[in-house]
């Protein structure tokens, strides 16, 4: 029988600190080097309590490889499990690659603030993402989908180096089926196959319908797609406080505690990743 110890300790789990088993449940080859991995808890009770919201983190962890932090890439009204989509890089992430349904890795959080969801609510929203930046947003564009009544207008911009590198291709097509959803994918260098659009996710910009006065901007990216788009909404009228973004800077103990994610006084992994334009431009490094 349970004593009052492990009842006690039962309850407070889960513990954002400590490291919960995972077991893969399913492997989606994206890209060439991007695979979406669904998840799900070993201990049923930790996974009926694992909350999050779209924006947050975990740090996940490979034996002899250490941690990576990596964005909740599905919905927190997902009931299959967690997903992650993971582009390999390098140890941790060229080992998780390796991993089939069966394997089990370590999952500590949810980290991070999110996506401001209340400040979303009642606006069109404007999602610009780049390669495997769309991660993040499709958590969020997903729970946007299924609380439909709350939102605006939706309108999706999403580039990608070339047409194999675009990621969540199913996703894509089925977000441009729904009503109010405003779907366009464009690519650096195309192939002879490819029909879409050619060039930068900014050109993008200046071909679509948005009116800066209610629409939020969310944008997600490598740093330097994301300083382009922000120079580009702000001289589309955007106010700095409705333009959010994600940033990533190198992390270790995802709670505050290490320093390594600091920014001026602030902590990506705690203040952060999720930031307005506003709060940015106090930042020394900037983007
Ligand atoms: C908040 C946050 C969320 C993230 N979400 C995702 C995600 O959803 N999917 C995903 O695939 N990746 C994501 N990343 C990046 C991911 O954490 C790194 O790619 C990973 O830590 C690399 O680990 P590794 O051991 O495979 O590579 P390492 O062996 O440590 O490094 C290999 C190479 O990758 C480079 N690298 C390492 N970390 C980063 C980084 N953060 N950004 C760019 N280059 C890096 C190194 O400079 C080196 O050249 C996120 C990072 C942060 C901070
Ligand atoms: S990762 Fe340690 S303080 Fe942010």
């Amino acid at each position: 029988m349970e004593d009052r110890a492990q009842t006690l300790v039962r309850k407070m789990v889960p513990n954002i600190y400590q490291p919960y088993p995972v077991s893969v449940h399913g492997v989606k080859e994206e890209t060439g080097d991007i695979k979406t991995f669904t998840l799900g808890f070993k201990d049923q009770e930790i996974q009926n309590r694992f909350t999050f919201r779209p924006g947050q983190f975990v740090l996940v962890s490979v034996f002899n490889c250490g941690e990576a932090p990596i964005s909740i890439c599905s919905s927190p009204t997902f009931s299959k499990g967690l997903q992650l989509s993971i582009k390999k890089m390098g140890l941790l992430t060229g080992e998780i690659h390796r991993y089939t349904e069966g394997d089990e890795v370590g999952l500590r959080g949810p980290y991070g603030n999110g996506f401001p969801l209340e400040q979303l609510c009642g606006h069109d929203l404007l999602f610009v993402g780049g390669g495997i930046g769309l991660a993040p947003l499709r958590s969020l564009i997903q729970y946007v989908l299924s609380k439909r009544s709350q939102f605006g207008g939706v309108t999706i911009l999403y580039g990608a180096r070339t047409p194999q590198d675009i990621v969540f291709k199913d996703d894509l097509a089925a977000w441009d089926k729904e009503e109010d959803v405003q779907v366009t994918t464009t690519v650096y260098r195309d192939n002879p196959t490819w029909k879409g659009e050619v060039g930068p996710v900014t050109r993008l910009l200046e071909k679509a319908t948005i009116s800066p006065s209610n629409t939020k901007a969310i944008i997600c990216g490598h740093p330097a797609i994301i300083s382009y788009v922000v120079f580009d909404l702000l001289k589309m009228g955007f106010a700095e406080e409705d333009i959010i973004t994600t940033l990533e800077r190198n992390m270790k103990c995802g709670v505050g505690k290490c320093g390594h994610c600091s920014i001026g006084s602030k902590f990506t992994c705690m203040h952060g990743p999720v930031f307005t334009y506003r709060e940015i431009k106090t930042f020394p490094t900037g983007f």
